[in-house]
Parts: structure tokens; C-alpha cells; sequence
């Protein structure tokens, strides 16, 4: 296992009816802005809800943003932050409203070249203070709700960005916020928390069992839950085991001590920029194709996740390496998500100009070991197509 730092100070408010617990958990004294996206919120009531907790602090509204959230409209919450003297961000949705409220969080203490925050990609940005936030998260998935990470689209390609001072200072985890989702973003949901916890455990071995078996762990109640929760909107308890999964996947407890791949996200980014895939299915469509491709590289895990995720047990080591990938593509196909370019109307000349897309954004060494060159990508969405 490698040396590692261990930090999440974000306070996790789990379970139904949990409101109420806002005030304790907003300085009383606070201006509040309340951030959400296109409007499910206010249709499903979570709004008003969460308006009604807040008290006697001052509150404003910013709506609007969107999924996979634009700079564009991110610098005008920052306007309102500073026109208002904002002292604290409460992001009311998915991962698109809480990623986008953690760049406006660390955006309002900057006073020019805003856009320069979304260059450090997984180093930290070298800010110093951000104003506080806080989520309700509404869409388990991206984890944004217990980690210091954000994803900002900027000139039509998304950027990854990241700093300590984003750590929510706590999120509110109630199924009842999420029962109003439609059943594709259910599935988008597993797909991102499955793969979040794949591009952590499915790299070179180094001995890290707990880490492996945490992963391990929650690979097994994603491949259990999801399904139930997909299939029956009403199972409150298989929805808390999906959404806590969602968040331990991406809240770096898994991470510690590992190598760390992110291949498949980094592809699957382009895909959502250039062709407009929702971040959960364009991953579900890369995955299996580049575990495929990096069956050698990978071989050692590729057998430790068949025998221990799939229960795979019989065979040569490529038998259940082969098994275990169709058993992945097949669980994201059981949640309707077809895993072929084709099915989204991408044909050779999108390929090469994902490709092409790719080297400009200097994605030109992914994965673990940094030797996921774009021929290799090519193979990899070649493969899919
Ligand atoms: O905008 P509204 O009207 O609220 O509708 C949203 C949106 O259309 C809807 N929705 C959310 N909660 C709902 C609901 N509809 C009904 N009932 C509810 N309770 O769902 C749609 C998708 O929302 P979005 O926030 O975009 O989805 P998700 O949570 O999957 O977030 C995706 C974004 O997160 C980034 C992605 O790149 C993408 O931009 N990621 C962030 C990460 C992080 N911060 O660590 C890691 C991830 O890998 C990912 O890259
Ligand atoms: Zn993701």
C-alpha cells in the first residue's frame, strides 16, 4: 500500500425527515443563497422545503443551472455572491448543482480570470479562502455531495477542478429528496457509482485489502441495489444502500493508498461535450470496451474482481477475466443502458474526432500507469462503436 493523507470533513446528514436540522447546521447569521438547477426542486417541492428551514436568515435564489453545468452561468450566481455579500452556498440538486456551487464557492473570492480556476485539473487550485457551502443532495451519483472535486463545462469541454476549501461543510442524504427521479438517472446513478469505485480498485495490485474490500463491497450492493431501486421506486431501504454507495464510492475512503485509473471518465468526458451523453451512460459505454482492452494490463485485479464480484470461481483466469467484463456490460444493459457509439449516432469520424478533441486537451497519457495512449483510445471506442 502507498503512502497517503487522509481528509473529509464533510458532515453527513443520512436518513428521511432530516430537514429540520438545517438551522443547527447554517450559522444564524448567515445570507443564504440557495442553488438549483432547471427547475425539479421547485415542481417537486424540495424548494419550498428547504426554504422553510432556513428560518429567519436571509435567503436568495439562483436557478438555472444546468446539467453539466457552464461557466457562463456559474459567473452569474458569482455576481449575485458578491452584489449580495453572500456568506453561504446551499446547492439544492445533483451533481451538476453541487459541482457547480463549488466553483462559485471558490469563484467569488476571485477577483479576475475566473476561468484559470478550471486549469489545475486534479491538482489543487491555489485558492486560499472559498465561501462556505452546504448541499442537499437530490441524485445519488457523482459522490460531489462528500468530496472536494467539481466538473465545469468551459468553451464546450469539461473540466475537472479540485480544492480542500470545497468540501461541503455538510450534506443532507434523504431518499425522500430522490423518489421523484426519473428511471434513466436511477441508472445513470449506479453506472457512475460503479464505475467510480472501478476506476479505484481495478488497477495494479499493491496490497491495499482494505481498500479492495471496501470496493469490493460496494461493487456487490450496487450490482444488489441498483436494480431494486431501478425496478421499484417505492424500496426506501435498497434506495439508502444505493445512495449511501453513491457517496462512499467518490468520497476518497476507497482511494487511499492505490493507484487511481480514470481512463474511462476522461473519455467518457468528451463524450458527454461533444455528443451531449448523459456522464453516467457515456462511462457505462467505455468501460467494458477498454477493460477489454487492458485485459493483460490489468489481470491480476481482473481475477480478484471476477472471483470476488462476480463469484466467477470456475475456468482459466481469461475465462473469468472475459466472464466478468460481458457480467459488467450485461448489469449496465439489466438498467437499459446500451453500451454501443452506434446507439447515439457516433460513427468513425466521431471517434477520430474524439480522438482529435482529446490531444488538444492533452489526454494523451491516462490510466493508472499513464501508458493509455489515444491509439489505445481509438481501439477502445472502435471497440464499442
Ligand atoms: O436540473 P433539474 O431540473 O434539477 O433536473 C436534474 C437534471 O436534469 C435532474 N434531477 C436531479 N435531482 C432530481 C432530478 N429530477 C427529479 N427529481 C430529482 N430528485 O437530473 C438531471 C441530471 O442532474 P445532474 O446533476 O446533471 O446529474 P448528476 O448528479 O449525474 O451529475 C452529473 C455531473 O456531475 C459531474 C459530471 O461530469 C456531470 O457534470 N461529476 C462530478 C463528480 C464529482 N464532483 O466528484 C464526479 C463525477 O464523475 C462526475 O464527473
Ligand atoms: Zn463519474
Amino acid at each position: 500500500m502507498q503512502n497517503f493523507d487522509y481528509y473529509n470533513p464533510t458532515h453527513i446528514v443520512f436518513g428521511q425527515d432530516r430537514l429540520a436540522e438545517l438551522d443547527n447546521l447554517i450559522p444564524s447569521d448567515a445570507k443564504v443563497l440557495v442553488l438549483y438547477g432547471g427547475g425539479s426542486v421547485k415542481r417537486y417541492g424540495t424548494l419550498d422545503k428547504v426554504k422553510a428551514n432556513l428560518g429567519a436568515r436571509t435567503v436568495l435564489e439562483f436557478g438555472g443551472i444546468e446539467a453539466n453545468p457552464k461557466f457562463e452561468t456559474l459567473m452569474k450566481a458569482v455576481d449575485v455572491v458578491k452584489a449580495e455579500n453572500v456568506d453561504f452556498l446551499l446547492a439544492v440538486g445533483g451533481g451538476s448543482v453541487m459541482d457547480g456551487t463549488k466553483f462559485v464557492a471558490l469563484a467569488a473570492n476571485v477577483e479576475s480570470d475566473h476561468s484559470s480556476i478550471l486549469f489545475h485539473g486534479f491538482e489543487p487550485v491555489p485558492a486560499t479562502t472559498a465561501v462556505p457551502l452546504g448541499c442537499i443532495a437530490t441524485l445519488p451519483a457523482t459522490g460531489s455531495e462528500m468530496n472536494a472535486f467539481g466538473v465545469v463545462t468551459f468553451n464546450e469541454q469539461k473540466y475537472p477542478f479540485t480544492s480542500p476549501l470545497v468540501y461541503p461543510k455538510f450534506s443532507v442524504l434523504d431518499p425522500n429528496f430522490t423518489f421523484t427521479l426519473p428511471k434513466e438517472q436511477i441508472a445513470n446513478g449506479v453506472a457512475d457509482a460503479f464505475v467510480h469505485v472501478i476506476e479505484q480498485y481495478l488497477t495494479q495490485p499493491v496490497n491495499a485489502k482494505v481498500q479492495d474490500r471496501f470496493s469490493e463491497g460496494l461493487l456487490k450492493t450496487l450490482i444488489e441495489e441498483g436494480p431494486v431501486t431501478y425496478q421499484d421506486n417505492d424500496n426506501v431501504e435498497a434506495r439508502k444502500n444505493f445512495m449511501w454507495s453513491a457517496t462512499s464510492a467518490l468520497n476518497g475512503i476507497i482511494g487511499v493508498g492505490v493507484p487511481q485509473d480514470w481512463a474511462t471518465h476522461m473519455i467518457g468526458h468528451e463524450l458527454t461535450a461533444m455528443f451531449d451523453i448523459a456522464h453516467g451512460r457515456t462511462l457505462a459505454i467505455i468501460l467494458p470496451s477498454l477493460l477489454r482492452a487492458r485485459k493483460s494490463h490489468k489481470h491480476a485485479k481482473l481475477v480478484q474482481f471476477a472471483e470476488r464480484v462476480w463469484d466467477l470461481t470456475d475456468g482459466t483466469d481469461d475465462e473469468k477475466i472475459d466472464a466478468a467484463i460481458d457480467k459488467t456490460e450485461s448489469f449496465f444493459n439489466s438498467l437499459d443502458i446500451v453500451t454501443k457509439l452506434s446507439h447515439y449516432g457516433i460513427d468513425e469520424t466521431g471517434i477520430e474526432n474524439v480522438v482529435t478533441n482529446m490531444e488538444k486537451m492533452g489526454l494523451t497519457h491516462l490510466s493508472e500507469t499513464g501508458d493509455l495512449t489515444l491509439d489505445i483510445v481509438k481501439d477502445i471506442l472502435m471497440a464499442a462503436k
